[in-house]
C-alpha cells in the first residue's frame, strides 16, 4: 500500500561513511517504566463480539472479497478519496492473508477452518491471475492492481519486489498447514506451487524464481518511494526462499530446492552490510538514498524481522543488533510527534511512544507537508509486536546476553533490570526477570497507545494525527485490522495462552 504519492529525486551516496551526521542517540531518559502485562488489554482484546480484537477481525475480513472485486483480493482501505487506497495491492493482500492463515491454522471449528481455507485458496488463484496479466511493465514486480485484480498502470514506483516474496511466504504457510491437515498433495501442487505445469494457477514456485533471481536488483521499497537496495526487502526475501528450499523437497522438487537454498544463503550473507557500526543502527537502506531522510532511521527494518526472520537466529527478535535499531528508531519519533507528550490514559496507565515509519516523514495520509508525518498505527504494532516476541525468545532461551550494542536498549526500556554490558543474566535472576518484566511493560504500552487512539466508530485508520492523536489518512486500513491481530496473537503466544487464536478464529460460527 500506501503512500507517498511523489517520488523524491534521490542522490547516490557511495558509502554510508560519507553523511557526516552523528551516529548515537545521546542518553535518553525514560518518561515511564511500564512493568509486565495488564489486565486492561487483555479485555481489550478478548475474545467477545464487541472485543476490540474482534472488530479487527470483523473489519479485516469486510475488507476480503468485497462485492465489486475480483476474488481472493484484498481491498487496501475504504478510502476512495483524498487518499485513494481501493486497490488490490500485493504487499497489503499477502500480509492481509497471513493473518487469515494464522486462523486457518488455529480454527478448530470444521465451518471456520474451511472458511479460511477457502479463501486462502482463491487468494492464491488472484496470485496467479496477476502473475499472468500481460500489461505488466515490471513483471512479478507489479506492487498494485484493480479491484477487478488488473494491473495498475499508470506511472509509480515499480518495480516492488518485496511482493512476490510476501505471498510466497503466505502461501507456503498455508499450503503446509494444509499438509499437515492431510490436505492433499496433487492440490498443492495444482493450486499453489507448481508454476511450470500449472501456471494459469499455480504463484508460489514462479514467485520464488523470481525472488531468487532478482533480489539484489534495486527496487522501490514497501513506502514505495525509493529504488534502492533495502533490508527490509532483503529479509522479508530470505524467508520464504529459505521456507522454499523445504517446502519444494516436500514436493519432491529437489533441484528447485536447491537453487531456493544458493539464494537464500546469498542473500543471508549480504544482512549484514546493513548495521552501521558507526551508527550502532541497521540502516533501512544502503542506497541511493531518499533525500530529506537523513536519519537512516526506519520501522521498516523492524517490520521486516517480523515479516521475514526465518527462525534460523539470523535477525531475530533478540538479536542485539534488532535490538539497538528498535531503540533508535523507536526512541527518534518522542522529539518530533507532539503527541508524545500524552503520555498515560485517563486511568493513568502508560502509553508508549508514538511511532510513525520514519521521524523525517513528510507523508500526511494524503499529502506532503513539512513536518507533516504522523504515527502510523501499523508501525506501533510493529514495536508491540516485536517486543512480546523478544520477551517470549529470552525466556524460551533461558538467559540474556547483554552487549555494548545492545545495553542502550536495555538502560532505555528497563532501567530498573540493572543490565551491564558483557554480563548474561540467566532465567532465575533477578535482572533476568525485570527485564522480562520490562518487555511485557512496553509491549503493552505500545499496544494500548492504538487503544489510546482507537476510534469510537471502530474504524481504524492508517494514521493518527501527530498532535492531537485523531485518526488520519486512510480510513479502514486493512493491515492496520491485521497488524493489530498479529501483535495479540504474540501476546498470546507469551501468556502461554493457545486457545486465544483458536476461540477468535472460531468466534462468528
Ligand atoms: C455477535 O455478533 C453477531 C454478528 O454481528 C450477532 O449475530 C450476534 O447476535 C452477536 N452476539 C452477541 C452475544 O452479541
Ligand atoms: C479493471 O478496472 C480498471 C479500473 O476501473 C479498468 O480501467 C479496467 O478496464 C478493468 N479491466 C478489466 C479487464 O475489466
Ligand atoms: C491425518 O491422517 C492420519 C492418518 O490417517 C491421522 O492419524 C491424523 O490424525 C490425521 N490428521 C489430521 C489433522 O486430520
Ligand atoms: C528478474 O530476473 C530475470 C532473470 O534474471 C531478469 O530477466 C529480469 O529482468 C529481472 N527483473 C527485474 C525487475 O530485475
Ligand atoms: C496534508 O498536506 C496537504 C498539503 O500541504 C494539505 O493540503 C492537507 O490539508 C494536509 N492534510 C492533513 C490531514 O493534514
Ligand atoms: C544461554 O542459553 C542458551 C540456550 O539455552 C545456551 O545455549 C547458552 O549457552 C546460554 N548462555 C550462557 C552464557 O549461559
Ligand atoms: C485465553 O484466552 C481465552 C480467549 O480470550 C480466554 O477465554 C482464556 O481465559 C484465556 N486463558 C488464559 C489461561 O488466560
Amino acid at each position: 500500500m500506501s503512500c507517498s504519492i511523489i517520488y523524491k529525486q534521490a542522490f547516490r551516496l557511495f558509502g554510508l561513511f560519507l553523511s557526516l551526521s552523528t551516529a548515537q542517540t545521546p542518553d535518553l531518559v525514560p518518561y515511564a517504566n511500564p512493568m509486565g502485562l495488564s489486565q486492561d488489554l487483555t479485555s481489550w482484546l478478548a475474545v467477545t463480539n464487541d472485543s476490540q480484537a474482534n472488530i479487527c477481525k470483523v473489519r479485516m475480513f469486510n475488507n476480503i472479497n468485497i462485492p465489486e472485486a475480483a476474488i481472493g483480493t484484498v481491498i487496501a482501505s475504504q478510502s476512495r478519496k483524498d487518499p485513494d487506497y481501493a486497490y488490490n495491492w500485493v504487499r497489503d493482500a499477502a500480509f492481509t492473508m497471513d493473518s487469515v492463515y494464522d486462523f486457518y491454522t488455529a480454527a478448530s471449528n470444521p465451518l471456520a477452518q474451511s472458511a479460511y481455507e477457502a479463501i486462502l485458496f482463491q487468494y492464491a488463484q488472484a496470485r496467479a491471475s496477476e502473475q499472468n496479466d500481460r500489461n505488466t511493465a515490471a513483471g512479478l514486480g507489479e506492487p498494485r492492481f484493480y479491484l477487478n485484480n488488473s494491473v495498475f498502470t499508470r506511472p509509480w514506483g515499480r518495480p516492488q519486489n518485496d511482493g512476490p516474496a510476501e505471498s510466497a511466504t503466505t502461501l507456503m504457510e498455508f499450503a503446509n498447514a494444509y499438509l499437515d491437515n492431510n490436505g492433499s498433495v496433487e492440490t498443492v501442487r495444482q493450486h499453489i506451487y507448481d508454476s511450470n505445469t500449472y501456471p494459469a494457477q499455480a504463484p508460489v514456485q514462479r514467485d520464488l524464481l523470481y525472488v531468487a533471481t532478482n533480489w539484489s536488483s534495486p527496487s522501490f521499497d514497501l513506502w514505495e518511494e525509493e529504488s534502492s537496495d533495502h533490508f527490509f526487502n532483503r529479509i522479508v526475501s530470505h524467508r520464504p526462499l529459505r521456507m522454499g528450499a523445504t517446502f519444494a523437497v516436500r514436493l519432491s522438487d529437489s533441484d528447485t530446492s536447491i537453487l531456493f537454498a544458493t539464494a537464500a544463503n546469498a542473500i543471508g550473507a549480504t544482512l549484514s552490510n546493513f548495521w552501521d557500526s558507526e551508527r550502532q543502527l541497521i540502516v533501512y537502506e544502503l542506497g541511493p538514498v531518499l533525500v530529506n531522510k537523513a536519519s537512516y532511521k526506519d520501522i521498516a527494518v523492524i517490520l521486516g524481522v517480523l515479516h521475514g526472520y526465518a527462525e534460523d537466529g539470523m535477525f531475530s527478535y533478540t538479536n542485539d543488533q534488532v535490538l539497538a535499531s528498535a531503540f533508535q528508531i523507536s526512541t527518534s519519533f518522542l522529539a518530533v510527534y507532539p503527541i508524545a507528550k500524552v503520555t498515560t490514559d485517563s486511568a493513568g496507565l502508560i502509553l508508549g511512544i508514538p511511532v510513525g515509519r520514519y521521524p523525517d516523514d513528510v507523508y500526511n495520509g494524503t499529502d506532503t507537508e513539512p513536518n507533516g508525518g504522523n504515527p502510523w498505527f501499523l508501525a506501533t504494532a510493529t514495536m508491540a509486536e516485536m517486543f512480546y516476541h523478544a520477551a517470549y525468545d529470552f525466556q524460551s532461551t533461558g538467559n540474556i546476553t547483554v552487549s555494548a550494542t545492545s545495553l542502550p536498549f536495555w538502560t532505555y526500556f528497563a532501567p530498573t533490570a540493572l543490565l551491564s554490558a558483557g554480563s548474561t543474566y540467566h532465567k532465575d535472576s533477578l535482572e533476568f526477570q525485570a527485564a522480562i518484566l520490562a518487555l511485557e511493560g512496553w509491549a503493552d504500552a505500545f499496544m494500548r497507545r492504538i487503544k489510546f487512539h482507537f476510534p469510537a466508530d471502530g474504524r481504524l485508520a492508517e494514521e493518527y494525527n501527530r498532535i492531537d492523536g485523531v485518526n488520519t489518512g486512510a480510513t479502514d486500513l486493512t493491515w492496520s485490522y491485521a497488524s493489530v491481530l498479529k501483535a495479540a496473537f504474540a501476546r498470546a503466544k507469551l501468556m502461554n495462552n493457545e486457545s486465544y487464536v483458536t476461540d477468535l478464529a472460531n468466534l462468528g460460527f
